[in-house]
């Protein structure tokens, strides 16, 4: 295959002598485009992106006030990054909306990775210049991520968003033909898929990464939010309303038969975000064109692209893996 464009923390020029000793007594290969990738405790990481998750468990210590969202790579991330924004932040620019953050900045500058941006080349990010409450994101599974939210002195607030692995894997390849500039061919789409079904991509395998956040919500109500990208398009107003209540922010009804709700809904939704000069032009701080993140936000465009045998196949190791979980994908 040519050589693809790689986003840093694909890369490898990064990596500590000590994480380099810890990388050869991993599991290794390569991905679907034939970059390195580690198994680091169940999960596959790209060489400069372990460190950073290494880092983040060694050095990320969360305030009481701050808010985690949590997501597979396409599972949604984009859409609730600005929709928790815009929620938390909704007081601070009802008299102004014009100038809401949301109008002039990509989603993702608003509220950075932790391990993709923060900690991807400092391990003491300058965190106090955040507004509080800050929000957090990151594609770290649960329990990777309690390496560092055990070291807060209260557990902080976690969201966490899924999506069917049908159409996180179709808004994947999309996403990587743009990302690696290139057009990747049917050969490759085939290593993907096959990469997916046996779990082998990058943060996964996708059934443990749903299924650590799946039991934590089971198990802490309180502090992990399990929301799920195709009830968030069903019933918009219903999820964002259940998002305000866990994020102890709910709406008044003033504010509900103002119309608050519906504006923040058509704020964050595909269209207006999409649109907006700054996602149809700008580059995000971690160096990926802004408009990549917006597609079609359908659910079902699977079917566009898989076989029913593929389809058919990856469902079944789903419903097999998530067995007796209570977590079921229709
Ligand atoms: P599709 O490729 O299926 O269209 P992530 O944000 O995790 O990278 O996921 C990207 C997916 O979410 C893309 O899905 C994208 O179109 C969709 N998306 C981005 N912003 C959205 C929004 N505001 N509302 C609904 N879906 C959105």
């Amino acid at each position: 295959m040519e050589p693809v464009h790689l986003p840093n923390y694909m890369k490898d020029d990064h990596v500590s002598q000590e994480t380099k000793n810890l990388i050869s007594s991993l599991p290794s290969g390569k991905d679907f485009v034939g970059v390195d990738i580690h198994n680091y405790k169940g999960c596959w990481y790209y060489p400069n992106l372990l460190q950073a998750v290494l880092d983040v468990q060694k050095h990320f210590k969360p305030r009481d006030t701050d808010i985690i969202m949590a997501s597979l790579p396409k599972g949604g991330t984009t859409w609730l990054k600005s929709l928790v924004f815009a929620v938390v932040h909704r007081d601070e620019y009802r008299e102004n909306p014009q100038i809401h953050p949301l109008l002039s900045q990509n989603p993702h500058d608003l509220v950075p990775f932790l391990e993709v941006e923060l900690y991807a080349d400092s391990k003491a990010p300058d965190l106090a210049k955040f507004p509080s409450p800050m929000i957090f994101s990151t594609h770290i599974h649960l329990q990777a991520l309690r390496e560092a939210t055990k070291k807060a002195s209260r557990p902080c607030k976690i969201v966490y968003v899924c999506r069917g692995i049908k159409d996180t894997f179709v808004s994947g390849w999309h996403y990587r033909n743009k990302l690696h500039r290139t057009k990747l061919d049917q050969s490759t789409f085939e290593l993907m898929f096959d990469g997916y079904c046996k779990g082998y991509v990058v943060y996964g395998p996708y059934w443990e990464h749903v299924l650590s956040y799946w039991k934590g919500s089971l198990e802490d109500k309180e502090n992990v939010l399990f929301m799920r990208y195709e009830e968030m398009l069903e019933e918009p107003r219903v999820q964002v309303k259940r998002l305000a209540e866990f994020l102890n922010c709910p709406f008044t009804k003033e504010e509900e038969q103002s119309g608050s709700v519906d504006e923040i809904l058509k704020l964050c939704s595909l269209r207006n975000l999409s649109n907006l000069e700054v996602n149809q032009n700008g580059t995000t701080r971690i160096g990926v064109d802004s408009q990549l993140f917006f597609r079609k936000g359908e659910v079902g465009d699977w079917k566009n692209h898989l076989t029913p045998h593929m389809a058919k196949t990856v469902d079944e190791i789903v419903e097999c893996k998530l067995r007796g979980s209570g977590l079921i994908f229709q």
